[in-house]
């Protein structure tokens, strides 16, 4: 029933117009337009009934030259690229490991510029690195395909260059959790050297990523888990991004996202002792990049009584939803983004997947599940 319902209104005029503009890369722009449009008419109106003038017409009208006006020149600037050639952004080598991982955002408006070939040689050798066998948590090979194409991507404007991460196909909890954990390390590298990237899942075309695999993606074995794009971050960018940035760039508290129980019930006091010890840590996590800002991973600091004093043993990752995919490359994001800071740290630890007898935990919770423990060493 819901599919049948999901699917008459995927076939529906309107919601396939919807498609066309936001995979042709007309949306973003029609968007702007309809704002446009909105405050003419509330001027419109204003003007109509006469009351309070400024507020009914003259307001809404100049907020609709206001945006006419930016609409056209984003077109004229982003869409059609008519603008003054942009500089490659300096590299972040300076910042230190924790200012690196806050200086990652999402881009996305890209300049027109292919990576550098010495960009391009570093961000492979990163891509190779971080793909072997010995640095993953599973047992089954991730790869990262690189593509140099216009994939169909939504919001994104001006991409042109790809990491196409694949797991196979067979659904395998670690795998998924790898490719974010990878990836991410990718993207911390990407970061260093002064890229722009944006991790893409719901909004990438599998269809037009497929295409361009050609001959790199065997159906029966592979699944293309997200797309991320590389390049040069630019300085024009549509209206609408520019919204978008404002509205997804915050997070929850940390209380929110860190517990001291395995039902993630009580806030860790991440300022207190010994919790203290992995400062910035928390805030990296707290940081990390999930689909639509969805912020789907929580952590929990387990202690033991050892000769009578509690102490910190391990800190368990736990995903707060059931999403197969993206809650589990949210959560491998935050594992490397913790890896990273505990080794800026000097904190020494490592990955492993606890049995629930080994956890103590009767393991029928749904809700946080248990995914992953960064052991203390
Ligand atoms: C798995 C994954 C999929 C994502 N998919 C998209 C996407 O399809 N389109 C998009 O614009 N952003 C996408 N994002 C980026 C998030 O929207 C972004 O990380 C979040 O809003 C936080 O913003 P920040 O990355 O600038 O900190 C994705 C992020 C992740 C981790």
């Amino acid at each position: 029933m819901t599919l049948e319902k999901q699917q008459s209104f995927e076939d529906s005029p309107l919601w396939k117009l919807k498609v066309r503009l936001q995979f042709s890369g007309w949306l973003q722009y029609i968007i702007h337009a309809i704002f446009a449009l909105i405050m003419f008419a509330i001027a419109g109106i204003g003007w109509l009934i006469g009351y309070w003038p400024i507020l009914l017409f003259w307001v809404p009208l100049a907020i609709a030259t206001f945006l006419s006006i930016t609409f056209f020149g984003t077109i004229i600037i982003v869409k059609y690229g008519i603008h003054p050639t942009e500089r490659i952004p300096a590299d972040k080598k300076l910042l230190d490991t924790f200012d690196l991982m806050r200086a990652r955002h999402s881009c996305r408006s890209f300049q027109s510029r292919n990576l550098t070939a010495e960009h391009q040689t570093e961000l492979m050798e990163a891509v190779k690195l971080y793909s072997q066998h010995n640095q993953l948590l599973g047992q089954q090979p991730i790869r990262f395909e690189y593509i140099a194409a216009p994939l169909t991507v939504w919001p994104i404007v001006g991409a042109h260059e790809f990491l196409v991460a694949i797991a196979p196909r067979e659904y395998n909890r670690l795998s998924v959790i790898d490719v974010g954990r990878s990836l991410q390390k990718i993207v911390i590298n990407a970061t260093r050297m002064g890229l722009a990237t944006c991790w893409i899942g719901p909004g990438a075309d599998q269809k037009s990523i497929v295409e361009h695999l050609d001959g790199k993606f065997e159906p029966k074995k592979d699944h293309v888990i997200c797309v991320c794009a590389i390049g040069y971050e630019s300085m024009f960018k549509p209206l609408m991004i520019r919204l978008q940035k404002l509205i997804l760039n915050r997070r929850l508290p940390l209380s929110e996202l860190f517990f001291t129980d395995p039902d993630c019930k009580i806030a860790l006091e991440t300022d207190s002792s010994p919790f203290d010890k992995y400062g910035r840590c928390y805030e990296v996590c707290q940081w990390s990049p999930s689909s639509f800002n969805g912020q789907t991973t929580r952590c929990a600091a387990i202690s033991d009584k050892i000769e009578n004093h509690d102490k910190l043993i391990r800190f368990d990752f736990f995903p707060a939803t059931t999403s197969r995919y993206y809650a589990a490359v949210a959560l491998g994001i935050w594992c490397a983004n913790w890896e990273t800071g505990c080794a800026a740290l000097n904190k020494h630890g490592h990955f492993a997947v606890l049995s629930p007898e080994e956890r103590a935990s009767d393991g029928t919770s749904d809700l946080p599940r248990y995914d992953v423990s960064w052991i203390i060493d």
